[in-house]
């Protein structure tokens, strides 16, 4: 696992969207790019910067297929806190050359949410996998809705919400955690995990712990985002503030490492 610490938010932002940009424009094959994506606060300055780029002409999304990893359960697309809302505020409206028909995201308003995880992966399997799965981590680790206690083999399905995630995304709720859907659907560790390369984004003092136990603690599903551990290909983009768990030596070590990369 690579981990790349950078100043604060704005400059691990930068790098991961210039990563991610790297990668597309590599992208040489006649199939498209598979790229799988967020939505929270953590990916919002990685949207701004590709946006820019997009709209620059420095990177181009015509040949690239996006999947998201999550949406809340009964809430419709124009919901305000949808996921499928924030993507296209965030992101998708931003872009010159997105085609709507390359965008996947769950629907969380189906009858069928057994039917509709189903059909999520075997779509994701008829482009041949995913390229790159860029993911942040809620406080108690969780990647995408895998709460902790989620089978790290895990694949699409309909997810409960813990308490403590309703209450840590209340703040977008009215700080109400009851109007908080107590369910979404979500891919599984097994469906991230199964990228060529993941990248996760892990910013502030709040994700200090959440950090440690994705990089030094044990492979465990209690930290889902620990399975990462387990890819040959993942990488950690973070800030200082989220360093704060860690050890010195582990600390030092990566600073020492990707000391090319820091911006
Ligand atoms: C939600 C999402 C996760 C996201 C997490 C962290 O619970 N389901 O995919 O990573 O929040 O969000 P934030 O980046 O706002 O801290």
């Amino acid at each position: 696992m690579r981990v790349v610490i950078q100043d604060d938010y704005e400059k691990m932002s930068l790098w991961a969207a210039h990563y991610i940009a790297a990668k597309i424009n590599a992208h040489k094959e006649d199939r498209p790019f598979v790229l799988g994506l967020p939505t929270g606060s953590s990916p919002i300055g990685v949207y701004r910067e590709l946006a820019r780029m997009n709209n620059a002409g420095e990177l181009c999304f015509a040949n690239v297929v996006t999947f998201n990893m999550d949406e809340y359960l009964g809430l419709p697309r124009e919901h305000d806190q949808s996921y499928w809302y924030f993507m296209h505020d965030n992101f998708f409206d931003h872009l010159v050359d997105m085609k709507s028909e390359n965008i996947n995201i769950l629907n969380g308003m189906t009858d069928d949410p057994e039917g509709e995880c189903a059909r999520y992966e075997e779509k994701i399997a008829s482009y041949g996998g995913i390229d790159l799965f860029m993911g942040g981590i809620g406080v108690d680790g969780h990647l995408a809705f895998n709460e902790p206690y989620t089978s790290l083999s895990s694949r699409t399905g309909l997810r409960d919400l813990t308490t403590d995630t309703r209450i840590v995304n209340s703040r977008f709720f009215g700080n109400d955690p009851e109007k908080v859907p107590a369910q979404a659907l979500s891919v599984g560790i097994g469906t991230v995990t199964d990228a060529r390369e993941v990248l996760v984004l892990i910013s502030g003092h709040n994700k200090a712990r959440a950090l440690a136990a994705t990089v030094e603690g044990g492979v465990s599903q209690k930290w889902t985002c620990s399975a990462l551990q387990l890819h040959n290909a993942a990488i950690i983009a973070c800030d200082e503030a989220a360093c704060g768990e860690l050890t010195v030596d582990t600390y030092k070590y990566f600073l020492d490492i990707e000391k090319e990369e820091r911006l």
